[in-house]
Formats: C-alpha cells, structure tokens, sequence
C-alpha cells in the first residue's frame, strides 16, 4: 500500500505500553485537522530501514473528542508492519493518513433497543471507541460487550471498562452496559469459557447477558477474527439477522481483521 505525502500527517509516540509478548498499545499526538467516526479505522504507517513505508488498517481506540489517538496492537511473528511498529517508542514517529474510513459505526442502524458489541482479540478496538463517545449510551437501552481471548492476561483495557461508569459525562446511563469476557484456552474467574459462536449456539451468551438475540430488539456489531464473523453471521442468518446495507438496514455490522 502507498500513500503520496499529502494523504497523512508524521505523529510522535507518546506512550507505548507492552500487555503480552504479543499484545501493546500505543498512544500518539493527533493532528489537529484529523477528524473520525467512534468505530472507525485509520491506515498507520511505518518507515522501514530500506527507507519505505509500509501501511496497515488500525482501528481507533480513542474517542474523537481526545486530544490523543490510541491504538491496540498484536504482533504477528515475522509480520511486516508489527515487526517494525512493536519496535517504536515515545518519541518516535508514526505516520497516520489523513482520512479516517470504515462502516463499524452506529449509523449503520436505524433501530433497535440492544447493542451486542462481539470482538475477538485486538477487535475490541472500535469498540471501546465507540464506548467512550456519548451516542451510544443515548440511542440503546442495553449495550453488551462481549470480549473473547485466548488467555486471560490478553484481555486489555480492563480499567477501561470498568471505569466507563465513573465518568461524569456517562454516570447516568452506566447501568447500561453490560461486560462479559470470555477466555477459550483456560478457564479464567469471572469469565465465561468457550468461543462466542458456541456460546451462542448453546444459549450461555444470552443467558449470561439476560436478554436474547433477535431481530426485533437486537443490533450486532462483530469485529476481529474473520472465521469468527463468518460463523456468526450464519448464525444469526438463521435468526432472520441480515446485515445492514445503505439501501436493506439490517440487524449486523462487522469489520474483517484479516
Ligand atoms: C479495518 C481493519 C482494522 C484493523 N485494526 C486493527 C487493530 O486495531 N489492531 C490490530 O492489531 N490489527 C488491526 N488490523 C490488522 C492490521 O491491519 C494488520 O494485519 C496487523 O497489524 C498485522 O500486520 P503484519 O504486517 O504484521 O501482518 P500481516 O501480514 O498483515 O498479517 C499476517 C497474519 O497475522 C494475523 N493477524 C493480523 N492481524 C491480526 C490481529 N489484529 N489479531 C490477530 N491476528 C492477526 C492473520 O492471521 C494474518 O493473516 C486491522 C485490519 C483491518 C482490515
Ligand atoms: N494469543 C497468543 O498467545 C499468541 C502468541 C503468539 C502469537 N500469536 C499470533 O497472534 C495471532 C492470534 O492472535 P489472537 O489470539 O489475538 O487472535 P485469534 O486467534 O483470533 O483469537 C482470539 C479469540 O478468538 C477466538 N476465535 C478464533 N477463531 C474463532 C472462530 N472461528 N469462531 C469463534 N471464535 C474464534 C479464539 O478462540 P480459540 O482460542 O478457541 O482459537 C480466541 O478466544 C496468530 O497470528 C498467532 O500466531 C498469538
């Protein structure tokens, strides 16, 4: 991927916080004319040793009324961009394009009264913007995000979250949302244990949020995994669940990391 010189700004790392060997977020300056969607994602890119760039689609973990832009990162072994960016630190620099992209917002609905958010590893990303911009919390009744990962160390943002309902602009909606984590490869206090598709399948996920996936109340948004999104999007085809289109709103919105 390519972009010419004026399609981004250069940005300096103002913090880099490593989670796991393979998990770490990064905290940037933002350019004042830099404007984006809770849910969106934005190109980042890195300036290799041989001189080039090379580009990779990151959600925005920040809302947009920060003043900083904040992203969650895995690091593929021998991947391209990961290998490069995991080596950066504060004071280094980040190149951000210009223009922010993608349809994992809440405009995608016109309706419904619960917002399910599904995120699979580093996808709870837009997620935890979309949790921190005030829209959310005005337009559903319930909002349930639902956070799966191998390990339970890899469950990030934990204080994030937790500290959602302390805010002062959010207090008054905080008995909203509702937080389950699930852990998959052991089994972990607090969370559920299993992928989301079974968790769906056997009833666990609605059981433990209290409400039931349908089509008349519930609007989904699903992000990470992509063989994830696939077999819930089937699954929730059989719900009559359709995703949402500018010219058929529908029930479903997802975000491919891969
Ligand atoms: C719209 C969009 C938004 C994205 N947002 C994020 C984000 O917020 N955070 C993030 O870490 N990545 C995100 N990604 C993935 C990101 O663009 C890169 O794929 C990732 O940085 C790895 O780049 P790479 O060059 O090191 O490896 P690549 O060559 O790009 O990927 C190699 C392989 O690594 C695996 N992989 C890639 N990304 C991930 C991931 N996030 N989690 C688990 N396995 C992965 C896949 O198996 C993939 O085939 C997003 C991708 C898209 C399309
Ligand atoms: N996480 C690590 O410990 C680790 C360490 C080194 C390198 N990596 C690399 O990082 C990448 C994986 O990162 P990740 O763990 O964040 O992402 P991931 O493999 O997508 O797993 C994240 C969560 O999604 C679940 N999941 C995967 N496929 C699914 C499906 N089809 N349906 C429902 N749920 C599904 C996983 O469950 P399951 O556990 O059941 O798959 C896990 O709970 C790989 O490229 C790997 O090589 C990871």
């Amino acid at each position: 991927m390519t972009a010419s010189a004026e399609k981004f700004t250069r940005q300096t790392l103002l913090h880099v916080q490593p989670l796991t060997p393979s998990l770490f977020t990064l905290r940037t300056t933002r350019d004042v004319g830099f404007r984006f969607v809770a849910g969106q994602f934005v190109r980042l890119g890195v300036t290799k040793a041989d001189g080039s760039v090379v580009w990779r689609a990151y959600s925005l973990v920040s809302s947009p009324h920060d003043e900083f832009l904040e992203f969650f990162s895995i690091v593929v072994p021998g991947g391209e961009f990961t290998s490069e960016l995991s080596r950066l630190r504060e004071g280094d620099e980040l190149l951000v394009e210009r223009q922010a992209t993608g349809y994992l917002t809440l405009n995608r609905f016109v309706d419904g009264r619960d917002l399910w958010m599904l995120s699979t590893g580093t996808g709870v990303a837009p997620f935890l913007s979309i949790l921190q911009d005030f829209e959310v919390w005005e337009k559903f009744e319930r909002i349930i995000l639902v956070y799966s990962a191998r390990e339970g160390r890899e469950l990030a943002y934990r204080e994030l979250i937790d500290g959602l309902a302390d805010r002062d602009y959010l207090a008054e909606y905080a008995g909203k949302l509702q937080f389950i984590a699930t852990v998959t490869r052991e089994e972990v206090p607090g969370a559920l244990h299993g992928r989301i598709t079974q968790l769906i399948e056997s009833g666990a996920l609605e059981e433990a949020a209290g409400v039931n996936l349908t089509p008349e109340h519930s609007r989904v948004m699903i992000c990470g995994n992509p063989q994830m999104i696939d077999d819930t999007r089937q699954m929730l085809k059989q719900r009559d669940m359709q995703l949402s289109l500018t010219r058929r709103p529908g029930a479903v919105a997802v975000e491919n990391y891969w």
